[in-house]
């Protein structure tokens, strides 16, 4: 019989196919089986029918538990009725692995005891769902930038030196050489691979020692960073915002299956389209002011904050021009007010808060080593990074893009531990 998935059913109208799964969920009366199998690319309701089966076959499925993996063969019917508009009439049912008592029922559980076994959690509707909607965000990035002209440069993730803010270091022992740490951003890296290949790109894990336990701080994450040399602050927005509403829209074009299943409000989504409101730093807490927030010039915007602000608007907000002494130390200075930094933060809405992070780099070997110097930093680890501007200083810009939050945000998740297979968090590095 030949081998279907489920997502291409429709494709089998009619035909004998065989369906290689699990069992996720069974209701049976005395002479039919109702089995909706899963195979990794979608749920199927299998009937099964006692005039339709050996005796045997419908008195195994009688015993057969929850996540029991089995083959089913049987005709593909289209019936309106059945959750994918199509179900199977099951001839013969094969077991191939048994489950005994899987510890995830339909009933409620608790966070932790579902964390715990993340491994088993992932395999439930709701999950696989986040995953597949990651996975095309991913290719949807990907895409985004090869299509443009980018040259993707994987930046090292074993690194000398802090990128963002010393706070947050892993340390690793690193045989003879001393303590290595897990990158925080591959940025610096991408601002050398921009100025020998022009426009670059690196996506990979990147990594914080966040001690707060929050719901939009991982300690490890995937980020992804373009760089372009020649681009200013404003090159850097727009780029931004080509990116988010690429993103937006492949998932809303292709992953339409999986928002229904996450029962995700999708008009919020469509309203996604450049070009997004720009408001500086200035403006944001006059905003802030204006709708009672008290909040100190100054300060760096806290989630609330970033909350009140992104609902102002029905798509994301570029926050730009911050204090420069609440950003990196790499962020170009406004010419006209030299105390703000060139630099933007994406917040998303719905509450979602940051989802990129970005600035224009300061192109002056003079002023970044005074910056090196005023955030103690180890001048030799940055030797190389001062090189960039000592052999032929360009202006460039470039931004990092947080795929969990991105994630979170589309699938309308509450927490970004949902928006990654594995989350690694200050309380838990397993499974
Ligand atoms: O704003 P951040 O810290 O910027 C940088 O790392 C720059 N070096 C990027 C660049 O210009 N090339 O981080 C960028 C984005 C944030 O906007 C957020 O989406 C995500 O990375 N992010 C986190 N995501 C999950 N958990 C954390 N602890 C995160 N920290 C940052
Ligand atoms: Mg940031």
């Amino acid at each position: 019989m030949p081998i279907a998935y489920i997502e291409d059913i429709a494709r089998h109208e009619g035909e004998q196919v065989t369906i290689r799964g699990w069992l996720h969920n069974r209701r049976s009366s005395g002479t039919i089986h109702f089995l909706t199998v899963r195979d990794g690319t979608g749920f199927l309701q299998a009937v099964m029918s006692k005039a339709n089966v050996e005796p045997d076959v419908f008195t195994l499925a009688d015993h057969l538990s929850q996540e029991s993996a089995i083959v089913v063969t049987g005709q593909v019917r289209a019936d309106s009725r059945a959750p994918g508009g199509f179900e199977l009439e099951v001839t013969t049912l094969q077991v191939i692995g048994e489950s005994h008592d899987y510890p995830i029922t339909p009933k409620e559980h608790g966070i932790d005891f579902l964390l715990d076994r993340r491994h088993l959690w992932i395999r439930s509707e709701r999950q696989s769902a986040i995953l597949r909607v990651r996975h095309e965000v991913v290719n949807a990035v990907r895409d985004f930038f090869n299509s443009r002209g980018f040259i993707l440069v994987d930046t090292p993730i074993f690194t000398p030196s802090a990128a963002e803010g010393t706070t947050t270091l892993f340390p690793v022992p690193y045989f003879d050489l001393g303590t290595a740490y897990l990158t925080q951003s591959g940025q610096l890296y991408n601002e050398a691979n921009a100025a020998a290949l022009g426009r670059v790109y690196c996506f990979g894990p990147t990594f914080r020692a966040e001690k707060s336990k929050t719901r939009r701080h991982l300690t490890e994450f995937w980020m992804v960073e373009p760089e372009v040399a020649y681009a200013t602050l404003d090159d850097t927005i727009e780029l931004a915002e080509q990116l988010v509403v690429a993103v937006v829209e492949r998932v809303l074009d292709k992953r339409s299956r999986e928002l229904k299943v996450l029962q995700r409000d999708t008009s919020r989504l469509e309203r996604v389209k450049t070009p997004f409101p720009r408001v500086s730093y200035d403006e944001a807490v006059k905003i802030l002011h204006d709708r009672g927030v008290n909040f100190e010039w100054g300060n760096d915007l806290g989630g609330t904050d970033e909350t009140v602000l992104s609902e102002q608007f029905d798509r994301p907000v570029a926050v730009h021009r911050y204090p420069a002494a609440v950003k990196a130390f790499y962020m170009e200075p406004d010419p006209e007010r030299p105390e703000l930094a060139l630099c933007v933060d994406v917040l998303a809405p719905e509450g979602y808060g940051e989802i990129i992070g970005g600035s224009q780099r300061i192109a002056d070997a003079d002023l970044l080593l005074e910056r090196i110097r005023q955030h103690n930093l180890p001048q030799e680890a940055f030797e190389w990074y001062l090189d960039i501007r000592r052999y032929g200083s360009v202006p460039h810009s470039g931004f990092g893009m947080g795929i969990e939050r991105v994630v979170s945000w589309l699938c309308g998740l509450d927490h970004l531990r949902e928006a990654i297979a594995y989350p690694r968090m200050i309380y838990r590095m397993s499974p």
